[in-house]
């Protein structure tokens, strides 16, 4: 499984690449304001960081705008960088066109908050690069955020649909093993939520004898 970083923090996007895990990033409007960076701003550096799709969001709601929207997105990128502008697209029908015209100007798309297998077969059949489900905001409402996964999992396998699942809205490490075990493509993950995965109290715990112990053997 792939795993995508959820953030627009370069600093931390920065340093989970270093560890050689990352394969792309997704951002949204909330995480460019989380930032306290302008969007210009991380556009210009994200694309250095990691060599994978980097997700970019419009705030357009007419198919039309949208598309001038992301097409500004994309040549706001330099040529190297442009086959990892993925851009982020609401579901909902005028977000199905756009798709559909970004697609067929080979312009990747992801679209965003998908709540439903079906909004995510439409996303597919018009041509999405990507969809993206967002889990935890329906574990928010009362309902299994995870069944959606494995619902539009088979019913991509069953199609040989090439359209990827990106899990999103992750709230913690346990969501990250079912996605895995489920099969979807990517999860795209918060960084704290990346740190608390690498992380394990016996690994502390076993590093810090073998340390003490290594004290006392002659060198
Ligand atoms: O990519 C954005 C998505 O993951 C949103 O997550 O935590 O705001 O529901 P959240």
């Amino acid at each position: 499984m792939k795993i995508f970083v959820d953030s627009a923090d370069l600093d931390e996007i920065k340093e989970l690449a270093s560890w050689g895990i990352v394969d792309g990033v997704t951002t949204n409007p909330t995480l460019v304001k989380r930032s306290g960076k302008s969007f210009k701003e991380i556009i210009e550096e994200i694309f250095t960081l990691v060599d994978g799709p980097i997700s970019l969001e419009v705030v357009s709601e007419q198919a039309e705008d949208m598309v001038t929207e992301a097409e500004d997105l994309y040549n706001s990128v330099s040529k190297k960088y442009q086959k990892n502008v993925a851009i982020k697209i609401p579901m909902t029908p005028e977000g199905l066109k756009a798709v559909k015209i970004l697609s067929s100007k080979g312009i990747q798309t992801n679209v965003t908050l998908v709540f439903s297998a079906n909004q995510a077969l439409l996303a597919a059949k018009a041509g999405a690069s990507f969809v993206s489900p967002f889990i935890g905001r329906l574990d928010d409402i009362g309902q299994e955020g995870m069944n959606i996964i494995e619902e539009i999992v088979e019913i991509f396998y069953n199609y040989n649909i090439e359209t990827e699942v990106i899990v999103a809205s992750i709230r913690h490490p346990i969501h990250v093993i079912q996605s895995a075990r489920i099969g979807a493509d990517i999860a795209t993950i918060p960084p704290k939520i990346i740190r608390k995965m690498s992380h394990h109290s016996l690994t502390d715990i076993g590093i810090k004898r073998f340390l003490k112990d290594w004290e006392s053997v002659k060198k």
